[in-house]
C-alpha cells in the first residue's frame, strides 16, 4: 500500500538506499534535532515514526517530511507514560511491520539552581530523561531484539562533568551513560547496538523552552552562536553513530575537551567552570 505522501516514482530508488527496509523509532522529533534526526534517516531510506507531545507540531513534522516523499508515520506519547510508549511501538508495527531502531532523544531540560529548585520539577526533568529513555526501550525491545536493532540514547556533553543551574538534566543524561553500558553487559551476544551520543551546543528552535525552579517554561540561556552547531550537522553525526553502531559519539572540541579535563585534570575542570559561572552569568542563569 502507498502511504500518503509517498512519491511512486521515488520508490523504486528508495529500495536501493543503505537504510531501505529498516525503520526506526525516534522520540521527541516533532522538533529540533530529533525532527532533522528523523529527515536524516528518511533521506537514507529508512521508515520513522514520529513522537512528541503536541499534536499540531506533530502532525505539521510529519506532513512536512510527508511531502518530501518520506515514509513517516506519527505517535503523539508522552515517553514518561508507559502504556503510551506501548503505543509508540504499536505505531511501528502497524505502520511498517518492524521496528529495528530506537533513538531517545525527548528531553526537557532547565534553568535552575538546586536549592531554588521545586521537588517536584527536579524529578519531572530527571523523568523525561531517564523514564522517558527507559520506558520506549522497555516496550520496544523484543521487537529490536528479533531484528538485532540498534538503540541511541541521546545524553549532552554537561553531562560529562556536571554543570551548575543543570542538575537534574546533567543527572539525567549521566545516568543514560551507564544504562547503555549496563544493557551492553547484560545483552551481549544478541547483537543488539547500544550506544550513547554527548551532544554539543546546538542551533535550537525559536520556540524551544526550558523549565526554570518553579516549573515555568522559559527560553534557553544564552549561547554563543559561534559554538553552536547546526540541527543538521548533529542528525548527520547521529546517523553516522548509528550506521557505525559506536558505543559512545561526544560532538565538538568542547565535549571531547571536557572528556579529557574531567578524567585526567578533574580539578583543573572544576576551575575553568567556577571561572566561567562567575563571567557569564547569563550563561547560566
Ligand atoms: N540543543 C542543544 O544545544 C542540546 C545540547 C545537548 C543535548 N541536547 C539533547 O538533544 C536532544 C534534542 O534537543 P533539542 O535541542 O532538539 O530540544 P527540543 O527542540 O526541545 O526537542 C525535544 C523534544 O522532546 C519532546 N519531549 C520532551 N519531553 C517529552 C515527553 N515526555 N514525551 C514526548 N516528547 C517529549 C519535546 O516536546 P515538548 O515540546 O512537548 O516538550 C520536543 O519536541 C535532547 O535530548 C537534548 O537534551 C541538545
Amino acid at each position: 500500500m502507498l502511504l500518503p505522501g509517498l512519491k511512486p516514482t521515488a520508490m523504486s530508488d528508495k529500495n536501493t538506499l543503505p537504510l531501505a527496509g529498516q525503520v526506526a523509532l525516534i522520540t521527541g522529533s516533532e522538533s529540533g534535532i530529533g525532527r532533522e534526526t528523523a529527515r536524516a534517516f528518511c533521506r537514507l531510506g529508512a521508515a520513522v515514526v514520529l513522537n512528541g507531545r503536541q499534536a499540531e507540531r506533530l502532525e505539521a513534522t510529519r506532513q512536512a517530511l510527508a511531502a518530501e516523499g518520506y515514509r513517516v508515520a506519527a505517535c503523539l506519547a508522552d515517553v514518561t507514560d508507559y502504556t503510551a510508549c506501548e503505543g509508540l511501538v504499536a505505531t511501528a508495527l502497524a505502520h511498517f511491520g518492524r521496528l529495528d531502531i530506537l533513538i531517545a532523544n525527548a528531553s526537557i531540560s532547565q534553568r535552575a539552581y538546586f536549592a531554588d529548585m521545586q521537588p517536584a520539577v527536579f524529578r519531572q526533568v530527571l523523568d523525561s530523561n531517564v523514564y522517558g529513555a527507559v520506558y520506549p526501550l522497555k516496550a520496544a525491545l523484543p521487537h529490536l531484539l528479533a531484528a538485532q536493532g540498534s538503540v541511541t540514547f541521546i545524553s549532552s556533553i554537561s553531562a560529562l562533568n556536571g554543570m551548575p543551574s543543570g542538575s537534574a538534566y546533567c543527572a539525567g543524561k549521566a545516568a543514560l551513560a551507564n544504562l547503555a553500558h549496563t544493557l551492553r553487559l547484560e545483552l551481549a551476544g544478541t547483537g543488539v547496538h547500544f550506544g550513547v551520543v554527548h551532544i554539543g551546543f546546538t542551533q535550537n528552535d525559536p520556540d524551544k523552552r526550558v523549565l526554570d525552579a518553579a516549573g515555568r517554561p522559559v527560553p534557553i540561556a544564552h549561547r554563543s552562536p559561534r559554538w553552536q552547531k547546526s540541527q543538521a550537522e548533529v542528525a548527520a553525526i547521529i546517523l553516522s553513530h548509528v550506521r557505525r553502531r559506536r558505543r559512545r559519539t561526544v560532538i565538538s572540541a568542547l565535549g571531547r575537551f571536557i572528556l579529557v579535563v574531567h578524567s585526567l585534570l578533574p580539578r583543573l575542570g572544576d576551575w575553568v567552570v567556577l571561572t566561567s559561572q562567575r563571567r557569564m552569568r547569563n550563561f547560566y542563569e
